[in-house]
């Protein structure tokens, strides 16, 4: 398996606090089946460590997760700004190994009104932008169908292994099942701070494989990030419901 989603990269932002976890992340990660790793740190502002000083960290971790059998790949968490074009663009953030595709975050509460302006903007300059666990944004949970209007954007999607085993509570969990019966997702991720998310990943398994079809947890964990670790196309096959296909004539 491939981790699309982990803050593995120790003292950069709010994940793995020390080397001791990374190294248990990077032990239970490896006994969980992954043989690689997206290190996705947050990047949210200014503050925020750049691309250039992150890469010395990664390739200091890069060796020892070899040490555990695991490829470790880079790319970043980016908090959604107005800037999110221009951070990309500057290369002060990284995208997923360098391909075309971005993974990103959006305020959990507020909606904001400019999202479609940045969407756009990367589409043009053909960046794919993945959106990080969709399922526990207040405005999916009110709204599961909103996802794909944004799809028509080129948006794609990566749900948390946590929200199926009620991590960020029943809701979420609700959504996370929502979405899994759309087929929504084209990643399902640790999204791991410490070693708790590996200890428990494979336990989300029989939720993608009841709700989402059988053999659609290995598209998630497998297939998929392989292609986006090769830059190549991600495949699409959102279910429409009855009530989307109305949603899309209004
Ligand atoms: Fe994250």
């Amino acid at each position: 398996m491939i981790d699309i989603h982990s803050h593995v990269i120790p003292m950069v932002d709010d994940g793995s606090k020390n080397f001791m976890v990374t190294e248990r992340m990077l032990e239970e990660a490896s006994k969980a089946g992954f043989k690689e790793i997206f290190a996705t740190p947050h990047y949210f502002d200014e503050k925020s460590i750049k691309r250039e000083d992150m890469l010395v960290h990664f390739n200091e971790l890069k060796k020892l997760a070899t040490s555990y059998g695991i490829n470790l790949l880079l790319g970043n968490e980016v908090f959604v700004s107005h800037d999110l074009p221009s951070l990309v663009k500057d290369k002060v953030v990284s995208c997923m190994n360098d391909s075309r595709y971005l993974l990103f975050e959006l305020p959990r509460n507020n909606d904001i009104n400019y999202l479609q302006d940045v969407l756009f903007e990367l589409s043009s300059m053909d960046i794919v932008p993945i959106l990080a666990h969709p399922e526990r944004y207040r405005f999916v949970i009110e709204n599961p169908e909103s996802l794909i209007e944004l799809s028509n954007y080129g948006l794609l999607f990566q749900g948390n292994s946590g929200s199926i085993l009620g991590d960020y509570g029943d809701t979420v969990r609700k959504t996370a099942i929502t979405l899994l019966k759309m087929n929504i997702y084209q990643f399902w991720g640790s999204d791991a701070h410490s070693q708790d998310r590996y200890e428990a990943f494979n336990l989300s398994k029989k939720y993608v494989d009841k709700f989402a079809g059988e053999g659609v947890f290995e598209i998630l964990t497998e297939t998929n990030p392989a292609k986006v670790r090769d830059n190549l196309e991600v495949d699409i096959d959102i279910h429409k419901t009855k009530k989307s296909l109305f949603f899309w004539r209004k």
